[in-house]
């Protein structure tokens, strides 16, 4: 079987002791129940000193922002440097919400990719369309400029990268795209990759974001081209994100 990704983006929610339990109970439901899957864990950065103290061995963990750079004058920020010690090895670039509440650019998000996989990290891009451009017909076009970004990828890179297809109007709103909108976008970015990006192609996992759950999961997972999922809200309670892993 080729490679499945099952990702949880907990975003701003869940603190101390409950991220513990739940991370103790993932590992648990995961040596209970092996999957083929590769799961990871992205909680908010002040959880993961105390979700990597429980030694996690079945399932990886992953950062929701960063600053592309060791060290410095950067108030209020993070570096990976900082992570070296908590088995961090995923991390998030360019969701929606930074790049609409942060105003996160084009060339921001390059430089991040640039600096994660220097690092030895494999990146978790999203992508998406708003709806004014899905009403629009511009789907394609928004797609294709997203992924112009990964141009900055180190030439000699073999690291996972997952590009995760979030439509903005599907996050957080229970509304998903019909199957064939989603296998129109995965063709997209195929397209994309075969054209631009051979020479990474073994390398990158497209993944679909946007209100999945544990019912409809199965059905984006049959997609030709899916690789994998990334969770929000229904990986915030571990019975909901185990169904989904279950599923898997
Ligand atoms: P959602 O979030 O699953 O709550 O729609 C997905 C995401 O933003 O990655």
């Amino acid at each position: 079987m080729s490679t499945r990704y099952i990702i949880a983006n907990w975003k701003m929610n869940i603190k101390g002791d409950e991220a513990r339990e739940y991370a103790i109970g993932l590992e648990q439901y995961l040596v209970n129940n092996p999957t083929q899957s590769t799961v990871v864990l992205c909680p908010p950065i002040l959880c993961l000193p105390s979700i990597s103290s429980v030694k996690p061995t079945q399932f990886s963990l992953g950062v929701q922002n960063f600053y592309p750079m060791d060290s410095g004058s950067v108030t209020g920020e993070h570096s990976l440097a900082m992570l070296d010690s908590l088995n961090v090895s995923y991390a998030i670039i360019g969701h929606s919400e930074r790049r609409i509440l942060f105003n996160e650019d084009e060339d921001s998000i390059a430089r991040k990719i640039k600096y994660a996989v220097e690092k030895g990290y494999s990146i978790i891009l999203c992508i998406g369309e708003s709806r004014e451009e899905r009403e629009l017909g511009i789907t394609q076009q928004r797609i294709e400029q997203q992924l112009q970004v990964l141009s900055s990828l180190p030439k000699e890179s073999t690291t996972p990268i997952c590009i995760a297809y979030e439509p903005l109007w599907a996050i957080g709103t229970g509304i998903i795209p019909q199957v064939d909108e989603i296998a129109t976008c995965v063709q997209s970015i195929k397209k994309y990759i075969d054209e631009n990006l051979d020479q990474y192609s073994k390398s990158i996992y497209t993944l679909y974001g946007g209100s999945v759950t544990q019912d409809n999961v199965a059905s984006i997972l049959a997609i030709d081209g899916i690789h994998g999922v990334l969770v929000g809200s229904a990986s915030l309670q571990l019975d909901s994100f185990t169904g989904i892993i279950g599923k898997s």
